[in-house]
């Protein structure tokens, strides 16, 4: 049985990943340091699968803390979720988000290259793409320029990849997520969004709670059919299984290069107010909104090109809108 190292595996995609993980045999590791996450998840995890998972307290960007880790447990491959993942605040604290962001995933090629461990996957992001020239994105379009010191850190680490795994010894794979939503079905693991939500789903689903009072859309006179913003949102628990068929390739070793990329999303692009449709129809709430200005930033329209994820990784998104809008709602419901 291979054992697998999450880091963030206490986050939020994290979380499911390692869901998805045990339930195909894996072992798993986890490590955060909680800086985003609660202990109480790998509680949660055990409940959905009955398998506990190791967890390991440790801030990776500290080279000893992360060390320390491959000393002391046999590890066969990671998936690098840990980075932190706010847009805003990383324009605030640019020096922060490089340090960890950067410092995390280095220190763990570090110890792959110590321990020689072949296989490593990185939370990557539609955000490389910027604003696409044209719609679906395939991974053969170039990268833009970051618009945030986050979106620069998902792309200088995979840079760092690329030369990395120039030598063969690590073989990498970047998997490029859309907008990940939704919560297990159970309803035991979702997103918790600290303070006041930057993204659409919790903010509507607190609006919703009555947490929040309105959600202001950003802007309703872009170029699109109804004037909101598209993108390809992704159901988490679709997304986590990507991450298990990932680390089937590298161990049936069908990697095709030291590198790969590929598009996580489900191919369909869906705007803001498809989500709020989606969202009162599965909910039954009538939504609190208004229209406010564009927020700055915020791309157009963007959505994957999914084929290469098909044929390669033989993955494709089976979960609906609805059943993403359905189980973000569960997921706030609980929470109360
Ligand atoms: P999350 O914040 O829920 O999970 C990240 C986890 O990393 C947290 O549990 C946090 O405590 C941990 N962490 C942060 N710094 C750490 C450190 N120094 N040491 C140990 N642990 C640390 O975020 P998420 O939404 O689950 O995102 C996971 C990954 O996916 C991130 O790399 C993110 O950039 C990427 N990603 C997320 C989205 C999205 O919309 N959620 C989209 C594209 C890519
Ligand atoms: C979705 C749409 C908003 C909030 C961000 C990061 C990206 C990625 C995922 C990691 C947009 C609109 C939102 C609100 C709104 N993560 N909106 N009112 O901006 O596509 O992506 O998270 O790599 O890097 O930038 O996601 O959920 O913030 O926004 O109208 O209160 O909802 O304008 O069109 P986004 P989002």
């Amino acid at each position: 049985m291979k054992t697998i190292l999450v880091t963030g595996g206490t986050g939020y995609i994290g979380s499911h990943t390692v869901v998805e993980l045990q339930s195909k045999g894996y072992e798993v590791i986890i490590a955060d340091n909680l800086a985003n996450s609660s202990a109480d998840v790998v509680d949660r995890i055990e409940k959905i699968t009955g398998i506990r998972p190791v967890f390991i307290k440790a801030d990776l960007s500290k080279e000893q803390e992360a060390a320390a880790i491959f000393d002391t447990h046999h590890i066969d491959g990671i998936i690098n979720f840990a980075a932190y993942k706010a847009v805003g605040e990383s324009c605030e604290k640019p020096i922060e988000y490089y340090q960890n962001n950067l410092q995390i995933a280095l220190n763990m090629l570090a110890n792959m290259k110590r321990m020689g461990i072949q296989y490593f996957v990185q939370s990557s992001s539609c955000t490389v793409y910027g604003e696409p020239k044209h719609n679906p994105i395939n991974e053969d379009c170039p990268t833009m320029p970051a618009t945030s010191p986050y979106g620069n850190t998902k792309q200088m680490v995979e840079e760092i990849l690329h030369f990395v795994t120039k030598s063969g010894d690590i073989k990498a794979i970047a998997l490029r997520y859309f907008n990940p939503i939704g919560a297990h079905h159970t309803a035991l693991i979702g997103e918790l969004p600290n303070g006041i939500p930057n993204n659409l789903i919790p903010y509507i689903t607190q609006t919703a709670a009555g947490l929040r009072q309105q959600l202001t859309v950003f802007g309703n006179d872009y170029p699109t059919p109804d004037g909101t913003c598209i993108r390809d949102y992704i159901h988490v628990v679709d997304l986590a299984k990507a991450h298990v068929v990932a680390m089937d390739r590298c161990f049936e070793n069908r990697n095709k290069s030291n590198l790969e990329y590929f598009n996580i999303g489900t191919g369909n692009g869906f705007s803001v107010l498809d989500i709020i449709r989606s969202f009162e129809k599965v909910s039954g709430v009538k939504l609190n909104y208004c229209f406010g200005k564009r927020r700055e930033g915020d791309v157009v329209q963007i959505w994957a090109d999914t084929t290469l994820a098909e044929k390669e990784l033989g993955w494709k998104a089976e979960l609906s809108l609805d059943q993403m809008t359905l189980s973000a709602w569960h997921w706030q419901q609980q929470l109360q």
